[in-house]
């Protein structure tokens, strides 16, 4: 019911299949109140819609009515309908007068598309026994739920709520003991105090620990969430669903949304869009209006800029530039900006699920960009390659590095103790922005030179380059860094080197791809894959590296657009042969053996095991239990997805070994 396109981070584009049509995901449900629902929210572009089936069912009339006719009628939509349950109501008056099984069976009577149970939203910031209680509760009605939608073989989707207040461990706790249900979504719930009073960097930690536990096979809806300027937020820390009532509720106070923030009409001198509505009035025929016409008007803007920003975050999902969107919306407000760098902190988690190539350059817009998931990823992968005796460190110039590095390379520094220099014992280095130290064999592979930076440096990007030196200079007997580099940073505390003028690097291209081989496939990889008569050929027009055989027989494939090394078959045996199991492995079950053999491509449900270093697009090795290689491909998802997804494909198998 479920099914995801693209990714980006915790981002998914996905489509979310029910009963009364398909919705593109990340989506917003517009809120319909039952009674006095005014405005059409189709007509501005809803998908889907969210009401309330506890006011429905309190009022005699609407009851009769939805039960008669059922629930699309009733509220005059025939596209997907959500319904909450009540537990809005509960949070606000204390007291709801239905049951959680009485709520279960109404939804189910009316035909809403998806339900939910009577989960107890906590507010933020109360006592952990409160919290704890609550919970208890609030899981005891989730299970309730799901065993009753069961027995009686209901036919609609069923929400679980995540609660937890602000305790992230019972966040954890609650999204753990909820996925261990069949529920169908999981929506994260009472974190609309949090958004109200600018707390959203406890947002972060909010979503962010129940995300950590919940599947990622669901979709996840962020409840009460409807201001367009944390939408590009919230999708990277991967909620699919939104909904408000804040276009209807901020339309009546006379306030228009933006992703900047919100306008109050009072002040408008301009109107804030290109919108239908900001096209054909000024603010002082909004202001001259009577106040019926103005809401409508003003919700109808609320509404596209809404869909607008939804629309723009799917395309940034596609484009792979998510977090570069993100970092831009949370210029809005300082509270934003506090929240995205606090998602910094959460790196890691986000990493294991970022593709490893993308189709877009890697923007730099400001220090959050420094915690970002490539950078990361880089320097992890920096600190396992191996290391000579001596280290070189070049100023950058125009990219590709490599390309444009030649003859005597002027002035260096030491750090250490001043040695002959062995250019053959040595590792060639660039500094700069976003990613730190790049080795110049390897500054081709994406994102390494598909990236931009000001060439006026922050000082937290001036830091960063610090760190990275200092960490550097451990590894290595002698550290020669370029004048350029030791002004621009202001280290103070090096010697002039006597051997500047013997500095020069020497343009290797099996050393090259072998260490592309062992930054893409781990330590080992390079030497693995390239023995033999190694015979590179490269592209007429480009000059870059395109094939590499042993004599005549073809190992691998350079991809033009991110260097990456693709496998041939003999490639694919190499690395098998040489790579100790689980390295770059995705393993199968025994039925799904002949498949893979065949070259057919491999489903999640097929997979036992795999690497968890794996992410979407790596080139990878398909084989059985008993480590036998099968077929070689490429991940379309990364191992943690692999191993939760019981739908879907998990690999596109490139070649199979049958004979
Ligand atoms: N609407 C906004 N917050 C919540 C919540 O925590 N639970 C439910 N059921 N509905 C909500
Ligand atoms: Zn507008």
């Amino acid at each position: 019911m479920f099914e995801i396109k693209a990714k980006d981070n915790m981002g998914r584009v996905g489509v979310l299949k029910t009963k009364h049509g398909d919705v593109k995901t990340p989506a917003l449900m517009p809120v319909i109140h039952p009674r006095k629902q005014e405005i059409d929210v189709g007509k501005y572009g809803a998908d889907i819609v969210i009401t309330n089936a506890y006011l429905i069912y309190k009022d005699e009339d609407l009851k009769k009515e939805a039960i008669e006719k059922g629930l699309h009628e009733l509220i005059h939509f025939d596209g997907p309908i959500m319904t909450d349950s009540g537990s809005f109501q509960l949070s606000v008056y204390g007291d709801v007068e239905i049951t959680n099984k009485e709520v279960i069976e109404f939804q189910e009577l009316i035909k809403t598309d998806i339900g939910t149970s009577l989960d107890i939203p906590t507010a933020p910031f109360v006592d952990r026994e409160k919290a704890e209680s609550d919970l208890e509760i609030t899981l005891e009605r989730a299970r309730e739920a799901v065993a009753y939608k069961k027995e009686q073989n209901m036919e609609m989707l069923l929400n679980s709520v995540v609660q937890g207040s602000t305790f992230l461990d019972l966040r954890r706790e609650c999204a753990r003991e909820l996925s261990k249900l069949d529920a169908d979504l999981y929506p994260i719930g009472a974190v609309v105090p949090l958004m109200e009073s600018y707390h959203y960097k406890d947002l972060v930690d909010v979503v962010m620990n129940s995300m950590a536990e919940l599947s990622d096979t669901v979709p996840r809806h962020l409840m009460g969430a409807g201001h367009p300027m944390i939408f590009a937020l919230c999708v990277a820390m991967g909620c699919d669903l939104f909904d408000s009532a804040a276009y209807i509720l901020y339309a009546e106070d006379d306030r228009l949304l933006s992703t900047r923030g919100t306008y109050k009409l009072e002040n408008l001198q301009e109107m804030p869009c290109s919108c239908e509505v900001c096209t054909k009035y000024t603010p002082d025929d909004l202001r001259a209006m009577p106040k019926e016409k103005r809401r409508e008007l003003i919700a109808q803007h609320n509404l596209h800029v809404s869909f607008a920003e939804l629309r723009l975050i799917r395309q940034a999902i596609y484009d792979g530039n998510l977090m570069e969107l993100v970092e831009e919306r949370c210029r809005a407000h300082p509270a934003l900006l506090e929240a995205v760098r606090h998602l910094g902190n959460y790196s890691k988690d986000l990493e294991k699920y970022d593709p490893r190539s993308k189709k877009s350059a890697f923007f730099y817009t400001g220090p959050e960009s420094l915690c970002r998931s490539e950078v990361i990823r880089h320097v992890e992968k920096l600190r396992q390659m191996p290391k000579k005796r001596d280290l070189v460190i070049l100023p950058p110039s125009r990219k590709p590095y490599s390309k444009f590095v030649s003859g005597k390379l002027g002035e260096f520094y030491v750090y250490g103790a001043q040695k002959e220099l062995d250019l053959e014992d040595t590792d060639f280095m660039v500094l700069d922005i976003p990613f730190g130290l790049i080795p110049l064999e390897i500054d081709e592979v994406y994102p390494l030179s598909q990236n931009d930076a000001p060439k006026t440096r922050d000082v937290d990007a001036i830091e960063f380059a610090e760190d990275f030196i200092s960490e550097f200079v451990e590894y290595y007997d002698q550290v020669l860094i370029h004048k350029r580099v030791v002004n621009d940073l202001e280290l103070g505390l090096y010697e002039k080197s006597d051997f500047s003028d013997e500095i020069r690097y020497h343009k290797d291209d099996v050393k090259k791809v072998k260490a592309i081989a062992d930054y893409q496939f781990g330590v080992g990889a390079g030497d693995a894959l390239f023995s033999g008569n190694i015979n590179i050929e490269k592209s007429k027009k480009t000059g870059k590296i395109r094939h590499i055989y042993d004599g005549k027989v073809l190992i691998v494939n350079m991809r033009a657009s991110d260097s990456y090394l693709i496998l041939s078959k003999e490639g694919a045996k190499r690395l098998h042969n040489r790579m100790p199991y689980p390295q770059n492995r995705v393993v199968v079950n025994k039925d799904s053996e002949p498949f893979a053999l065949d070259g057919k491509s491999v489903f999640c449900k097929f997979v036992v095991t795999c690497d968890e270093n794996i992410r979407a697009k790596d080139e990878v090795l398909i084989v059985n239990e008993e480590d036998k290689l099968l077929a070689y491909g490429k991940a379309l998802l990364g191992a943690c997805e692999i191993e939760q997804f019981q739908t879907g494909q998990a690999i596109k198998t490139r070649k199979g070994l049958k004979k």
